[in-house]
C-alpha cells in the first residue's frame, strides 16, 4: 500500500505512532484472556487522538504497551518507525492517579526528569519554571502536592511530562477524578498548551464530550476482545471555543460517539467512514 495515501488505520504517511496488529493475550488462573484481539492504528505527528470505550476494552493495555511499559503477545507497536521497547524519553506519560512525588515540591516534581536527564541546574530550573507557568502553577512552584488540589496536581504531571520535552504525550483518563467544572478548564488549558507545543496525543477518556472536544479524532474501542470498533472524525475548528462545544455540529458528532459507545451491539462500526480503523470490527 502506497505511504502517501490514508489508509485503513487512518493516518497519513509516516506515522509518529504505529499499531500494527497488536495482541495481546493474559493467562488467568490457566486461562487465556484475550485482551486485544488485534489492533491496527495509525496516529500521524502531532495529532491528537483520544480513545474511548466501555471498561475493560483494553484502552490501558494498548498504551501501556505503547508506553513501553508492557508487551504485546503478537504485531508490533512502532514510534517513528522503530519497534516499542521499553519506555523512553520521547514518550511522557501521564496517569489518572496523579503520579507526583509527595515530598518534592511543584518546582522539583517538574525538574525530577530533567535531572535523571543530566540537564545542567539553570536550564533545569529555567525549562520547569516555563512549564509551571504554562499551566499556572507558578504561585505553587514550591509547594509540596499534599497543599494542592487534584486539578493542581493533574497540571503539575503535565507540566512534569512535557518538561522533558517528549513528542508524544500518552494520556490514560487523567482527568478521571476531577468535577465537571476543573475538568472543563483542564481540557481548555490542555488544548491551550498542545496549540502552542505542539505534540502527538492519545488522550483515553469515558466522557464522550471530552473525546470530542479535544480530538481530532475519536476512536472507539469494543471489548471481548479488546478492538478497535470505529474511528470518527472531528472536523471542528480550533481553538475549540465554548461556541464549539454548545455548536451542532459538536452535538451530532458527540452523538455519534455515544452511539458508537454505547449501543455496539446495534451499531454498524465506521459505516461511511473510508478511515476505519483496525481489526474487523465485529467478528
Ligand atoms: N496484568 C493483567 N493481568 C490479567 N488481566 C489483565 C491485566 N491487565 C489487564 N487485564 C485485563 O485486560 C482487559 C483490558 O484491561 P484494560 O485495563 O486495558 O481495560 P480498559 O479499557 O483500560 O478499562 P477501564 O476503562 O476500566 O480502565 C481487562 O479485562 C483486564 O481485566
Ligand atoms: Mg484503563
Amino acid at each position: 500500500m502506497s505511504d502517501t495515501t490514508t489508509d485503513r488505520r487512518g493516518a497519513t504517511a509516516s506515522p509518529k505512532i504505529s499499531v500494527r496488529d497488536v495482541k495481546k493475550t493474559f493467562t488467568l488462573k490457566n486461562e487465556e484472556f484475550v485482551a486485544l484481539g488485534g489492533v491496527d492504528l495509525d496516529i500521524a505527528d502531532n495529532e491528537f487522538v483520544t480513545v474511548v470505550g466501555p471498561s475493560g476494552c483494553g484502552k490501558s493495555t494498548l498504551m501501556n504497551i505503547l508506553a513501553g511499559l508492557d508487551e504485546p503477545t503478537a504485531g508490533e507497536a512502532l514510534v517513528d518507525g522503530v519497534a516499542v521497547d521499553g519506555p523512553g524519553p520521547e514518550r511522557g506519560v501521564i496517569f489518572q492517579q496523579y503520579a507526583l512525588f509527595p515530598w518534592l515540591t511543584v518546582r522539583q516534581n517538574v525538574e525530577f526528569g530533567l535531572k535523571t536527564a543530566k540537564v545542567p541546574r539553570a536550564e533545569r530550573r529555567e525549562r520547569a519554571d516555563y512549564f509551571i507557568r504554562m499551566v499556572g502553577l507558578e504561585q505553587f512552584a514550591d509547594a509540596l502536592p499534599k497543599m494542592l488540589s487534584g486539578g493542581m496536581k493533574q497540571r503539575c504531571a503535565i507540566a512534569r511530562a512535557y518538561a522533558v520535552n517528549p513528542s508524544i504525550l500518552l494520556m490514560d483518563e487523567p482527568f478521571g477524578a476531577l468535577d465537571a467544572l476543573t475538568r472543563v478548564k483542564l481540557q481548555e488549558q490542555l488544548l491551550d498548551t498542545w496549540s502552542q507545543e505542539k505534540r502527538t496525543v492519545m488522550f483515553i477518556t469515558h466522557d464522550v464530550d471530552e473525546a470530542v472536544f479535544l480530538a481530532n479524532r475519536v476512536v472507539v474501542m469494543a471489548a471481548r476482545p479488546g478492538r478497535i470498533f470505529d474511528v470518527i472524525d472531528v472536523n471542528l475548528p480550533y481553538p475549540r471555543t465554548e461556541d464549539v462545544r454548545l455548536s451542532p455540529e459538536f452535538g451530532e458528532l458527540r452523538n455519534r460517539v455515544w452511539h458508537s459507545v454505547y449501543h455496539q451491539s446495534t451499531a454498524t462500526a465506521g459505516s461511511s467512514d473510508h478511515r476505519t480503523a483496525s481489526s474487523s470490527p465485529t467478528t
